[in-house]
């Protein structure tokens, strides 16, 4: 699912059948270690994966701008993102 999502974010040619990130993430309750972590793995992978410049970087800008739809506590759909899951990954 999240390969399809990001393929089809990126230009296709997949096509992402499943939800919005706010709806597959709320209530989650994922906080700034998981999002941490979650980042460090995807560096991690396309560091060893030799992904070559530059696509790395715009992946993460790319995940990074996902982030204030599924770090937080959501309750419920249509809340807007509170400022302090809005600092720099890193
Ligand atoms: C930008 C980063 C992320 C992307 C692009 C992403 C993408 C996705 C996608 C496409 C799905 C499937 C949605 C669906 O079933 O309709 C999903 C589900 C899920 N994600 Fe993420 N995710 C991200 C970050 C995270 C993080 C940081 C965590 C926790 C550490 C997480 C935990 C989960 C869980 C537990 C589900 C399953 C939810 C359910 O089935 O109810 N995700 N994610």
């Amino acid at each position: 699912m999240i390969v399809e999502f990001l393929c089809e974010q990126s230009g296709g040619p997949c096509f992402y059948v499943g939800r919005s990130m706010k709806e597959a993430h709320q209530g989650l309750k994922i906080d700034e270690k998981d999002w941490n972590e979650s980042a460090r793995l995807l560096v991690d992978s396309m560091t060893e994966l030799k992904v070559p410049n530059p696509l790395p970087d715009k992946v993460v800008a790319f995940v990074v701008s996902l982030k204030p739809d599924i770090v937080g506590k959501w309750s419920q759909l249509g809340q807007t993102s509170s400022p302090e899951v809005n600092s720099p990954m890193f």
